[in-house]
């Protein structure tokens, strides 16, 4: 069966999380479409609308968390933007409540919504961001922790060569960590991960390597920061939840923990980024308009 919508270069805004994420409201919007071709009950379906509702709420939260640390001129308006979107996908989750059917012109609509909020407003703030990194700049730091590469991805090596360092934490790395955390955990919900997770283990928010130097070093040295506080406090909620993940599929099984991984833990882990770009911005004293 053909899909609804399909990834293509040209929506690529050149930052691999972002791009990710936009990527995945696609499966979901796919996935609601089958399951509308295919008459599925209405329990499936408003389960599949509620997955989109909490899905793009976990992405334009990251997103407006970003745009607010770059400055972007446009944050209302793109903000507005988000709110009309979530406002709608609302009213029509209680509509299909309600006992009304979903139609396919307004998965049509939500469709062409969505290509076109991310290759024209989107592209905005992407355009932006790149017209105002410099090498130094705060754009430039910014950009390098979010894989921000320009028009292209960037290859691995170049983002690693440019790794930023804070008191004997590479920032990079420990993004990428986090990063693969959502992999790992998606390897076990599908069965595909053969090396089992320890829940506890999972759940402690100083065994790997940030929490470690969060829970040492960072404490002695940066402890009066509020930004610190802010990290501390977002990477613990992060373990939390990973273990929240794996006891929920342990629990009620693939599906609601997909839900919970793909919601609260997504947008927990992107603050996590931000939240570590916060702090190393503030640490290294760099002033917003730099
Ligand atoms: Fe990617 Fe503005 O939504």
């Amino acid at each position: 069966m053909s899909n609804l919508i399909t990834w293509q270069d040209s929506y690529s805004l050149g930052m691999d999380e972002i791009d990710d994420q936009h990527q995945f409201l696609f499966q979901i919007m796919n996935r609601i479409w089958h399951a509308i071709v295919q008459r599925a009950d209405v329990g499936t379906v408003v389960s599949l609308i509620e997955e989109l509702e909490q899905y793009t709420i976990a992405h334009f939260t990251a997103e407006e968390t970003y745009l607010r640390m770059i400055r972007y001129p446009g944050f209302d308006v793109h903000k507005q933007a988000h709110q009309g979107f979530i406002s709608r996908v609302a009213v029509e989750k209680q509509s299909i409540l309600a006992g009304n059917s979903i139609t396919l012109d307004l998965l049509h609509f939500l469709k062409d919504w969505l290509v076109n909020h991310i290759l024209v407003v989107d592209r905005h703030y992407a355009d932006y961001s790149e017209q105002n990194r410099g090498d130094g700049s705060i754009l430039g730091k910014l950009g390098l922790l979010f894989g921000w590469t320009g028009k292209k991805r960037a290859d691995k090596s170049e983002v690693g060569k440019n790794a930023k360092e804070l008191q004997g934490l590479d920032l990079s790395k420990a993004i990428d960590a986090h990063v693969q955390w959502k992999a790992r955990l998606n390897g076990v919900l599908e069965g595909a991960d053969k090396e089992p997770i320890d829940i506890g283990q999972a759940s402690r928010d100083d065994c790997c390597t940030l929490g470690k130097w969060l829970h040492g070093p960072a404490r002695e040295l940066f402890g009066q920061y509020p930004e610190y506080e802010a990290l501390r406090s977002t990477h613990a909620s992060f373990h939390r939840c990973a273990g929240q993940v794996l006891l929920e599929f342990n629990k009620s099984g693939k599906a609601s923990a997909q839900k919970m991984l793909q919601g609260e833990f997504t947008s927990v882990s992107s603050q996590v980024h931000l939240d570590l770009v916060g702090l190393y911005v503030a640490v290294k004293k760099i002033p917003a308009d730099e």
